[in-house]
């Protein structure tokens, strides 16, 4: 459970189907796209950006227009329509640029429904609603509706029942933005050696969706936008899964951090984050400076006794 409202949803919404369609031809363009390369630019030091972001965005904005004309959508693209709306769609038309840009096939569309009855403040999460996030390379589709449950490929999609955290796998993101200020790589070190191990694949949406299906235990990241987690967060809750901070307090569109997990292995996470924020129980390895004598001194002494 998230700390957005659950205010009540019309029982006979049906968001998911029509948002699918659009999901798939967006990710069909996606695909051709990357089968044809498309040059980079940099919005940043190392934020990459391509025509298929803004181009896919822009169908998604046209299409999402023709079909929910009054709902509104926040785009990580720039699209701000109708932000006063009692529906919002969240959309990262192209989640994994700096893979697509690469060849690297991991990448995704993602579209996240947030509903905001009218006295909604400003400041105040609505309740998310409706998700769908699509991979045109594996031509998976995740989708999941508020109360009735996530589903890949029309499948009921349910998270794993992996009891503890050293018997889970898990996934992580870095910034592109503002590297150096990122602590997370202490994260991925810690929950490297305490777990099965620490993907790195970079797509949140998609990291999110693997929770969902239970092909892995947990996720967390710094710094996502509500584009990159809307749609996820919708997915793992309705797997039976959990979403929070990193202290535990209700996950929020905007918050700064989100760790998504099976719930079993949650307990187990957020006593890690309070421990290694308080500089407590941390594993130590070797620097590369200390692991290069030590090296050496082994080579010294093989060729001593030699
Ligand atoms: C990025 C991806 C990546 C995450 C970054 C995001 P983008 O989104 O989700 O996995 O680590 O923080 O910015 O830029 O490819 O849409
Ligand atoms: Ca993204
Ligand atoms: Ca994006």
């Amino acid at each position: 459970m998230t700390g957005m409202a659950q205010a009540a949803v019309p029982a006979d919404f049906d968001f998911v189907p029509r948002a699918a369609e659009i999901a798939r031809e967006a990710g069909a363009r996606l695909r051709e796209y990357f089968l044809a390369g498309v040059e980079t630019e940099y919005k940043g030091d190392v934020d990459l950006v391509t025509v298929a972001d803004r181009t896919v965005e822009k169908l998604i904005k046209g299409r999402l227009g023709e079909v929910f004309p009054e709902h509104g959508i926040y785009g990580e693209e720039g699209t701000r329509e109708r932000m006063d709306s009692e529906y919002r769609w969240y959309v990262d038309p192209l989640d994994g640029t700096t893979n697509f840009a690469h060849g690297f096939p991991q990448f995704c569309v993602s579209m996240g429904l947030e509903h905001r009855p009218k006295n909604t403040k400003p400041e105040d999460d609505g309740t998310l609603v409706a998700a769908v996030i699509y991979d045109p390379m594996r031509d998976e589709l995740f989708t999941a509706e508020r109360g009735r449950g996530a589903q890949v490929n029309g499948k009921p999609a349910r998270v794993s029942r992996v009891p503890v955290l050293g018997e889970a796998l898990l996934s992580t993101g870095f910034p592109s933005r503002k590297r150096h200020a990122s602590p997370n790589i202490h994260f991925y070190h810690e929950f490297t050696l305490r777990s099965h191990g620490v993907r790195r694949a970079g797509s949140a949406a998609l990291d999110l969706a693997y929770v969902a299906c239970g092909r892995t235990e947990g996720f967390w990241e710094f710094n996502l936008n509500p584009w990159d987690t809307a749609a996820g967060i919708l997915l793992v809750e309705e797997a039976g899964g959990r979403v929070t901070d990193f202290a535990g307090a209700p996950y929020r569109l905007a918050s700064d951090e989100i760790l998504a997990s099976n719930g079993l292995i949650h307990g187990e996470l957020i006593a890690l984050f309070s421990d290694m924020f308080a500089g407590r129980d941390l594993s130590p390895i070797p620097t590369a400076e200390e692991f290069a004598r030590a090296r050496k001194n082994r080579e010294q002494g093989t060729a001593s006794s030699q």
